[in-house]
């Protein structure tokens, strides 16, 4: 179920991205701004962060794109990846670099896709909406083909061995591909509020 690719190979939608990329650079279309969103932002979206970064670098459109993470709770705040997590995703080419910190209200209207790993998560942000529209709050699997076999979250490998971060990995590696055709495909900025 792995997303997995030799180091320097070009992702298969590499090609159809950067012309998008292109159509979005001519419109003056501002880059897309994607926030992952987990619990304590030191093993599941941090890992996601990079993730992405990986696929969009492999993919030629890094420019496309601001990425950041956050957590839900504020166990962590200032902590880099958990050296588990990292060192899993160093073993697959992946650096994790970002700082934990704690989801804002703010993040709401700044970003313009949340990408949330579990339904506490999901619920914990839609709680700092206030009101505010949350189409663009999806959850990660939404990104996956589930009839593959993927769990409808992305389970927390903290208090697990190895494996779960394994799995977290191949998860989130998976889903890349959708993610980023969905993300990039849009005509708008904002989500939900797209044509294409
Ligand atoms: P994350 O994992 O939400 O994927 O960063 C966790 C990290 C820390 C804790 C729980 C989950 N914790 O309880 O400290």
């Amino acid at each position: 179920m792995s997303d997995q690719l030799p180091e320097g190979q070009q992702p298969q939608d590499a090609e159809k991205l950067q012309e998008v990329a292109r159509e979005q650079d001519a419109k003056k279309i501002a880059p897309k701004r994607v926030l992952f969103v987990c619990l304590g932002n030191i093993c599941r979206s941090p890992a996601a962060e990079g993730v992405f970064a990986d696929y969009v670098r492999r993919c030629g459109v890094e420019d496309r794109v601001l990425i950041d993470s956050a957590g839900t709770a504020g166990y962590h705040i200032g902590k880099r990846a958990d050296p588990r997590m990292s060192a899993a995703a160093a073993r697959r080419g992946i650096e994790l670099t970002s700082e934990a910190r704690l989801l804002s209200s703010r993040d709401l209207s700044h970003f313009d896709l949340i990408v949330v790993m579990d339904r506490d998560n999901y619920r914990n942000t839609l709680a700092l909406a206030h009101g505010a529209p949350t189409g663009h709050v999806r959850m990660l699997s939404e990104f996956l083909d589930l009839s593959e076999g993927w769990p409808q979250e992305v389970p927390d490998p903290y208090y697990g061995g190895e494996e779960g971060f394994e799995f977290v990995l191949n998860m989130l590696q998976a889903a890349m591909p959708r993610l980023t055709g969905e993300l990039l495909g849009k005509s708008t900025n904002r989500w939900g509020q797209s044509s294409s």
